[in-house]
């Protein structure tokens, strides 16, 4: 994709960008069995509807107990019911594996003097575990959580909280960037320069909002900011 003009900060969603949400299920898939891959898919679509369905209730519960329940809910659905197992999986949801090409890529960003930030709908204490664990603590100038506003994205009221949090008081200056093509599109009809790396082979969804562009993995980031 083409570089884009007059960046001054990235901003990177967390879960499914940065982070591996599928590496839980698959280091306990010899214990769950061939069920594994589904129940984690389903979990993620859970997770998500869930933060979508709870902005619109207008019933917010943060990003953990979310995740809790939609995880509940795709083990039930799968019959699976081993005690202990639910815990165990949420402990290593906060261990996610990084994408390896992630610290080099931030780094090589930040050698452009752009700032780096991450706005999740992650809870603060979920997306502090993440991070450290991976070692990218001190590849960011901010990690910022949907808990200072109060509802998930992609509301409007979530992008606006990175810029002012960033003292960028111009949209466009912000390269957001999101494997989550709803997040990518969100992010790009609130006005920021939105680029989806297409890790998972989808389409765009059919709803407002066109990245500035795709890209393959975070390591081609720098080359266009
Ligand atoms: C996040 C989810 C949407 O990190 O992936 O905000």
């Amino acid at each position: 994709m083409e570089r884009l003009q007059g960046i001054r900060a990235c901003v990177f969603d967390a879960y499914g960008t940065l982070f591996d949400v599928h590496a839980p299920m698959r280091k306990l898939a010899p214990e769950i069995g061939e069920k594994a891959e589904e129940i984690s898919r389903l979990w993620r679509q859970k997770q998500l509807e869930y933060t979508w369905l709870r902005s619109l209730m207008g019933v917010h519960a943060d990003f953990w107990h979310v995740t809790g329940e939609a995880l509940d809910y795709a083990l039930e659905q799968h019959g699976v019911d081993e005690p202990g197992l639910k815990d165990e999986i949420m402990a290593l949801y906060l261990k996610l594996d990084a994408y390896p090409e992630a610290a080099e890529a931030l780094e090589a960003v930040r050698a452009r003097s752009r700032l780096t930030a991450i706005l999740s709908n992650g809870s603060p204490s979920m997306l502090d575990a993440a991070v450290r664990h991976a070692g990218l603590d001190k590849l960011f100038n901010m990690v910022l959580s949907v808990e200072d506003v109060g509802i998930y994205k992609p509301s409007r009221r979530v992008y606006r909280h990175a810029m002012q949090k960033l003292q960028i008081h111009d949209a466009p200056a912000i390269c957001f960037v999101s494997a989550n093509t709803w997040d990518a599109q969100g992010a790009a009809q609130f006005g920021f320069q939105s680029v989806r790396v297409d890790r998972f082979g989808l389409k765009d969804d059919r709803i407002p909002g066109k990245p500035a562009g795709l890209i393959k993995d975070l390591s081609e980031l720098a080359a266009i900011v």
